[in-house]
C-alpha cells in the first residue's frame, strides 16, 4: 500500500522529517470501521487491528536500507535478491505497544524486542519511566518503536529519550502508531524532528481526557480484553 507524505508541523520547518500517513483507501477505512465500532468484541478488534498493524509494518520496512544479496535457486539459476543492510530491532511501549509484536514476528522470526514501561507519575502526573530492557547493540541498527496511540506525545517522547540515551541515532528510529493526534505529532516533531512517524490515521483531535477523536477508545484494553 502506498502512503501519503504529509506536511509537517510547523510547516515552515524545512529540516523536519515528514509524517507518513497510510493512504486512506476504502480498504484501510473498512479496517478502521471494524476496529473503531464500539460494539466490536475483542476478537473482532484484534483481527482488524492486526491487519492495520501489518500495513504499518510493511510501510516501515519500505523505509529501511536493503543491500544486494544473491541466492542460487533449486534449478541452479542465480536470483539477484536483497536483504536488510542493517540490524533491526523493535521496542514496545508497554502494554499497548506489545500488540504490535505479533505481526512483526510473522514478518521477522529473529528480531530482538525491547520493552519500556512508562506510566503517569501519581504526584506529578507526568509520564514516568518505570522500567526498560533494550536489546544489546541497539544503537547499531534501526529501531521500530511501537506506541499504538500517539495522543499527547508524552510517553512517546519519554520512550524516545530512552532510545536516544542508549545511543540510537534519531534518524534510525521509526515511531509506529495506529492513531495519531495532530498535537502529538507536532510535539514529537518539534522535539525530535529526525524521528520518522508512521501512522494509519491522523485524528481530528483529543478529548479533555486525552482520548483520540473520533478515536478507538482505550487501545490496550480493547486489544487485550481488559476493558
Ligand atoms: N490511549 C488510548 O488507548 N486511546 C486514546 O484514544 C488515547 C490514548
Amino acid at each position: 500500500m502506498s502512503a501519503q507524505l504529509l506536511p509537517v508541523f510547523p510547516a515552515n520547518n524545512s529540516a523536519a522529517v515528514p509524517v507518513i500517513e497510510l493512504t486512506q483507501t476504502d480498504r484501510l477505512r473498512a479496517l478502521h470501521t471494524q476496529m473503531r465500532d464500539r460494539r466490536a468484541c475483542q476478537s473482532t478488534f484484534t483481527f482488524y487491528a492486526d491487519q492495520v498493524i501489518r500495513l504499518l509494518l510493511e510501510q516501515a520496512y519500505g523505509l529501511l536500507p536493503f543491500q544486494d544479496h544473491q541466492v542460487t535457486t533449486p534449478v541452479g539459476a542465480t536470483y539477484q535478491g536483497k536483504r536488510l543492510a542493517t540490524p533491526l530491532f523493535a521496542v514496545s511501549v508497554m502494554r499497548a505497544g506489545e500488540s504490535m509484536e505479533f505481526e512483526l514476528q510473522r514478518i521477522n522470526r529473529d528480531i530482538p524486542i525491547g520493552k519500556i514501561l512508562i506510566q503517569r507519575h501519581q504526584q506529578t502526573k507526568q509520564p514516568h519511566l518505570y522500567y526498560s530492557k533494550l536489546p544489546a547493540n541497539i544503537a547499531q541498527g534501526y529501531v521500530m518503536l511501537f506506541e499504538p496511540m500517539l495522543a499527547t506525545g508524552g510517553s512517546a517522547l519519554c520512550a524516545l529519550d530512552v532510545l536516544l540515551a542508549e545511543g540510537v541515532p534519531a534518524e534510525q528510529i521509526l515511531l509506529l502508531n495506529l492513531l495519531s493526534s495532530p498535537a502529538g505529532i507536532a510535539r514529537v516533531n518539534q522535539q525530535q524532528p529526525k524521528v520518522q512517524i508512521i501512522t494509519s490515521s491522523i485524528e481530528q483531535g483529543l478529548t479533555g481526557q486525552a482520548y483520540m477523536l473520533p478515536g478507538i477508545g482505550d487501545f490496550g484494553d480493547r486489544y487485550f480484553g481488559t476493558g
